[in-house]
């Protein structure tokens, strides 16, 4: 008889409604080189929003949103196939309870962070055949998860399973384009939406390479961000954002911006970068559509970069910087399981600065030793 279990099922794109709680949910069995995860926390994201929203499909042109959008939307998800039902989650924290055949056996009790991003064994660097946990495969909102062993990344750390669950997707993301824009010792980088997911381990993880960071957030999160390693912390979207970093660092240009937010802010960014410097983008959600004066582009010698799919080197380093202390959690909340809706309710609302984790065991907000 197949073992049930608790998970937040989502049905297909539109309102909060598209949740269904489900409490006889077929646990999934680990297949052959992959590994049953016992979920104990999983952060939340926008691509959860997106997805359920249709946000992805190319006829949507406006920001993120917390309502349903008017257009026809055929398929909203980001690979272009629509996957429901499916169980959203990339965040996860979780302890290895089963192993098929094949896979590790010395996984077995072991907590694990997962890398979200399955790639094809005999090609992973191949980003046509990445597919993510959460997005084209099933997530951690819910008691169990499958995925392969190869993505199940052990983890050494005195930190509570909520605040390990604020890392994967935001972390791994985070460090994946301060490498494509290859940032460096000693540079000024401007990152956007400092405050959030992305925006805090932008933060941490460019100072942590030894650069020096503008942080663009409300005010009301800039003592936070400051905290996390912001030398300058800026207003969302300033009225003279070069005259700022004139008055702020001694220029009016940096030397790469780090960008999730988009929008209408995409012109004033791309011009206060200095000549041969680099913008790279892993989310728009201020809006996906902008306006680019190409003369800025080619006059400068600017280099853009688009980055999404992440090296499995890309998660290991990270989980490498937890076990060191080089990063920190910022763990804004935790809600149990069940009250996923109300918690994406308040990560939407955007009063906070981090992550949002959802908990599926009482002891998961507890630290280790
Ligand atoms: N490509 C990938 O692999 C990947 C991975 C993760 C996320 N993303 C994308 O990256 C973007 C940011 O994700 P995140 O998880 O960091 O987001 P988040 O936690 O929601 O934070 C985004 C921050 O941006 C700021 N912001 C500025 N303009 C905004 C606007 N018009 N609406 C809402 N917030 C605005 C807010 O901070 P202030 O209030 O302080 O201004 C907010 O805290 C999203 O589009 C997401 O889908 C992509």
């Amino acid at each position: 008889m197949t073992e049930k279990m608790r998970a937040m099922v989502l049905t297909g794109h539109g309102g909060f409604d598209k949740y269904s709680w489900r409490t006889d949910w077929p646990r999934p069995e680990p297949g052959p080189g992959e590994v049953r995860i016992r979920v104990h926390a999983c952060g939340l994201n926008n691509t959860d929003v997106n997805t359920r929203l249709g946000w992805y499909a190319p006829e949507v042109r406006d920001a993120t949103s917390a309502e349903p959008y008017d257009a026809e939307i055929e398929a909203g998800s980001w690979s272009g196939v629509d996957p429901f039902p499916r169980i959203q989650g990339a965040d996860i924290c979780g302890v290895v309870e089963a192993v098929g055949p094949g896979a590790d056996s010395a996984l077995l009790g072991r907590r694990v962070l997962v890398d979200d991003w399955v790639r094809d064994p005999a090609a992973p660097d191949d980003l046509e055949k990445a597919r993510f946990v959460g997005s084209e495969l099933d997530g951690g909102f819910a008691d169990y998860v499958v995925v392969p062993a190869a993505n199940a990344v052990p983890v050494e750390s005195p930190l509570s399973d909520a605040e390990l669950a604020t890392f994967p997707c935001s972390g791994a993301t985070a460090e994946g384009m301060l490498s494509r824009a290859g940032v460096r010792e000693g540079q000024w980088v401007l990152v956007t939406g400092a405050s959030g997911g992305v925006g805090n381990f932008l933060v941490q993880l460019a100072r942590r390479r030894g650069a020096r960071v503008v942080a663009l957030a409300s005010p009301d999160k800039h003592e936070m961000l400051g905290e996390l390693g912001a030398e300058v912390c800026l207003p969302r979207s300033p009225r003279d954002l070069a005259g700022a970093l004139r008055a702020r660092i001694g220029q009016p240009v940096v030397d790469v911006v780090a960008d999730v937010v988009g929008g209408a802010i995409f012109p004033t960014l791309l011009s206060v970068i200095r000549r041969g410097g680099a913008y790279v983008t892993s989310g728009a959600i201020a809006g996906p559509v902008v306006e680019l004066d190409l003369r800025t582009l080619y006059l400068h010698d600017l280099t853009l970069h688009g980055s999404t799919v992440t090296s499995a080197e890309n998660f290991r380093n990270l989980v490498s910087y937890i076990e060191r202390g080089e990063v920190r959690p910022t763990l804004a909340a935790t809600w149990p399981l069940e009250e996923l809706v109300a918690a994406q309710k308040a990560f939407l609302a955007k009063k906070h600065v981090g992550k949002i984790v959802v908990t599926m065991v009482p002891e998961a907000t507890e630290r280790h030793g």
